[in-house]
């Protein structure tokens, strides 16, 4: 029989809320229709945000958003995003799609977003195409409280007190969009462009995020490592607050990438398989860190994550608009399991991308709105969010698969707080119930409080003609026995227990 073993006295880390951030970029249908109409349009809005979206992202607890990009962030000049729209800049998003954007949506609105959602906030800078002046004069704007130009052009243009600036990216995927670099170069530009991200109210320090790596290049790490280490003098402590990975699951490849929702069984495993990769991904980036940073006082920062399909047929291939399957609530479920259980080290992460992109938490269509099964496992996992990590392992679980792509038939985490232990269990086989028994270690009598489930048929998805075909349900696969609980999985689903 499978078991689940827990124990809670053996606590871990804390699991940052930020691990459950999102990405937004001006990308498709992301900001624009996704969450932003602006103030004039006939979808219900507060100050051009979609009443409907903000409401259903704040029900899933968004701790954290990224903005403005990805690719676009290295393109992105902010000043043309200020002051009276009607004569903000029109320009074409070349990177994504070739359409006309009108910077209607810049630094105001993400902030006011932001406030809408209750949210911290990740700007990321423009380090590619802009300069050392431009980054330093954005966080001026928004965060300097002062005489100051910027300060002053803030007020001028309606915005009296400063804001908050949670994590600050220097640069995005500077390997590739962001400037093709060597990890040496970009080393040296991020350690002189952070130097001018000036910390001004001591009390709300921004963190850093330097530029990591794609997928597996090890090189990259210890190159930027290596030359951010090198010679740091005293007052440069806190010069580097994470290192950011980018790594996306595309099924047949980067070229190919292969349908959201046309697969068999052996692609299942394949998806699934590649998004335990996450976890090798991990391991070695932080081993290399470690040889620099010891300490873990850098975190790392998965700030682009998720599963990354070949477009829904009839869209725009550079809107990167997909659908979202049972396969995708087992992708986050896996990979939320994966961030927790390295809480030590992943301080940050962002699915991409939150809306209309990628393996988004909402698709829109005009006024209608649909939340993912990628969404109700967001939701169902907001209970990891600042909570401990505890101890906690499988046994007698098996391996599955086709072809040559196995994976654990389960795979779970498990956190404590305020008395309340989490468990988040994915059964990923496709045709086979799982039995499980729970075992606390030093307590018997156990208590559920909540239990919820996400799974359906594996290519089950949502639709604006049926909204709610896979959604989170109630759990009533689970019951008291006498060392515990057992617990029946049924295939391809992802389950939350609370329970004291
Ligand atoms: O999320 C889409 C793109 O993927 C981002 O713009 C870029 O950073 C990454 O390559």
């Amino acid at each position: 029989m499978a078991k689940l073993v827990i124990n809670a006295d053996d606590k871990k880390a804390v699991i940052s809320p930020e691990i459950y951030g999102h990405f937004s970029e001006h990308l498709g249908r992301c900001i624009y229709e996704g969450l932003y109409v602006g103030e004039n349009s006939d979808i219900p809005n507060v100050n051009g945000m979609r009443t409907d979206v903000v409401e259903a992202l704040k029900d899933m607890q968004i701790p954290l958003l990224r903005w403005p990009g990805g690719c676009f962030a290295d393109e992105y000049h902010w000043k043309d995003g200020i002051g009276d729209k009607a004569k903000r800049k029109k320009m074409i998003n070349t990177h994504w799609g070739g359409v006309v954007e009108d910077n209607s949506f810049g630094t105001h609105e993400f902030f006011e977003l932001c406030r809408q959602l209750g949210c911290k906030t990740y700007v990321n800078g423009n380090v590619g195409s802009g300069s050392v002046q431009e980054m330093s004069e954005w966080v001026e704007y928004m965060t300097f409280n002062g005489v100051s130009p910027m300060s002053d052009l803030r007020k001028a243009n309606g915005h009296e007190e400063p804001w908050t600036i949670d994590y600050f990216g220097v640069g995005n995927e500077n390997w590739g969009c962001g400037g093709n670099m060597t990890p040496e170069h970009y080393a040296n530009e991020y350690r002189r462009y952070q130097t001018y991200v000036r910390q001004y109210d001591p009390e709300k320090p921004i963190k850093k995020v330097c530029g990591g790596a794609n997928v597996d290049d090890y090189h990259w790490t210890e190159g930027v490592m290596k030359t951010c280490f090198d010679h740091v003098p005293e007052q440069f402590h806190g010069f580097m607050d994470l290192l950011s990975l980018h790594y996306y699951v595309h099924p047949e490849g980067w070229e190919i990438k292969g349908s959201a929702t046309d697969f068999d069984d052996e692609v299942w495993y394949k998806t699934l398989a590649k998004a335990i990769h996450m976890d090798e991904l991990l391991e070695r980036h932080s081993a290399i860190m470690d040889q620099y940073d010891p300490e873990k006082k850098v975190g790392i920062s998965v700030d682009e994550w998720g599963n990354w399909f070949t477009v829904e047929p009839g869209t725009n291939p550079g809107f990167l608009y997909q659908q979202n399957t049972v396969r995708d609530a087992l992708v986050a479920g896996i990979t939320l399991d994966i961030f927790n259980k390295r809480a030590d080290r992943v301080r940050l992460a962002c699915l991409a991308q939150m809306v209309n992109v990628l393996q988004a938490v909402i698709l829109t269509d005009g006024e209608k709105m649909i939340k993912t099964p990628t969404y109700h496992v967001m939701r169902m996992y907001r209970h990891h969010q600042g909570a401990n990590l505890i101890y906690s392992a499988l046994a007698d679980v098996n391996e599955t698969g086709k072809g040559e792509w196995n994976v654990p038939k389960v795979h779970e985490s498990v956190s404590e707080k305020d008395g309340i232990i989490t468990a988040t269990i994915n059964n990923l086989t496709v045709d086979e119930t799982i039995d499980l028994d729970i075992i606390l270690a030093g307590k018997r009598d156990l208590e559920v409080v909540e239990a919820s489930i996400v799974t359906e048929e594996m290519h089950a998805y949502n639709t604006f003609e049926e909204p709610e075909k896979v959604i989170e349900k109630k759990f009533e696969g689970c019951s008291k026995a006498e060392d515990g609980l057992k617990v029946t999985l049924p295939p391809a689903s992802v389950v939350m227990l609370r329970f004291k």
